[in-house]
């Protein structure tokens, strides 16, 4: 269980996230909607610690945290926190010069210490899980954006973290690669683990999400399971922002 409790984020004068409170299931899939520059991205590094919140506290699964504007966090505390995520992002950012199965390795072997054959095990583990299983050896400048994308997801999850945070996993992908991860995305979904996932298509979070948070100027909007959500928003800038992506969707 993750829960986030009236987080607030500032840059310099700038308050970009207000009161955030947020409870989420294990096992759930919850998917951040909402305009550009809403503050879904800077939501998510509050999650993995990669942004300090300004004020309100964070929990992941034993792991609890208390922010205070002046308040310094330490080093150990962000990491215990870390841990427990496992980040996805648009552009991929594998490593460039490590094949597909030593990028899912990394993590295992510098952070947690892993002997390499261990490692390489559960690497080929994540890889078949993904599809990905085929290109072990393959440079990540050789592979397709759906390809590096799965490799990616499959390196996120190598650590066993809580939570799975995915910021945009499709929107650099055309409609057919985009396909390939919403796939991976779905059966991770079914299988239980838990994701909160930024994205601005919605057919995807309709998919997939048992939970969507409509976040516009910093605050939760409405909050709602994804099917009444989207058919039968509660508040009128919901609806409108739903209906302007249902248009430019169509178009
Ligand atoms: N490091 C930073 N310093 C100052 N302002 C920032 C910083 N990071 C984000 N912001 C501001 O915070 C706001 C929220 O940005 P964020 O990237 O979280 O939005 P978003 O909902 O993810 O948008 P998009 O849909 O375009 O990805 C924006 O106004 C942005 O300019
Ligand atoms: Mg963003």
């Amino acid at each position: 269980m993750i829960k986030l409790s009236h987080i607030e984020k500032r840059f310099g004068d700038a308050v970009i996230l207000k009161d955030i409170s947020l409870d989420i299931a294990e096992g759930s899939v919850t998917a951040l909607v909402g305009p550009s520059g809403g503050g879904k991205s800077t939501l998510l590094r509050c999650i993995n610690l990669l942004e300090i919140p300004t004020a309100g506290a964070l929990q992941i699964g034993d792991a609890r945290l208390e922010f205070a504007p002046g308040r310094k966090i330490g080093w150990p505390a962000i990491q215990k926190i870390r841990r427990q995520t496992g980040m996805v992002f648009q552009n991929f950012q594998l490593f460039p010069h490590r094949t597909a199965i030593e990028n899912v390795m990394e993590g295992l072997t510098t952070v947690l210490g892993w002997p390499k054959a261990k490692a390489r095990e559960r690497a080929m583990e994540l890889l078949v899980k993904v599809g990905m299983e085929h290109k072990a050896d393959a440079w990540p400048a050789t592979l397709s954006g759906g390809q590096q994308q799965r490799i990616a997801i499959a390196r996120a999850l190598a650590p066993s973290p809580q939570v799975l945070l995915c910021d945009e996993p499709t929107s650099a992908l055309d409609p057919e690669l985009s396909g390939e991860v919403v796939d991976v995305l779905g059966k991770l979904a079914a299988e239980g683990t838990t994701m909160v996932m930024a994205t601005h298509d919605l057919r995807l979070a309709s998919r997939i999400a048992n939970v969507v948070v409509f976040l516009e100027a910093g605050q939760i909007v409405e909050t709602g399971p994804a099917k009444s959500l989207f058919q039968t928003p509660q508040h009128d800038r919901t609806r409108q922002f739903i209906s302007s992506i249902n248009a430019a969707q169509t178009l």
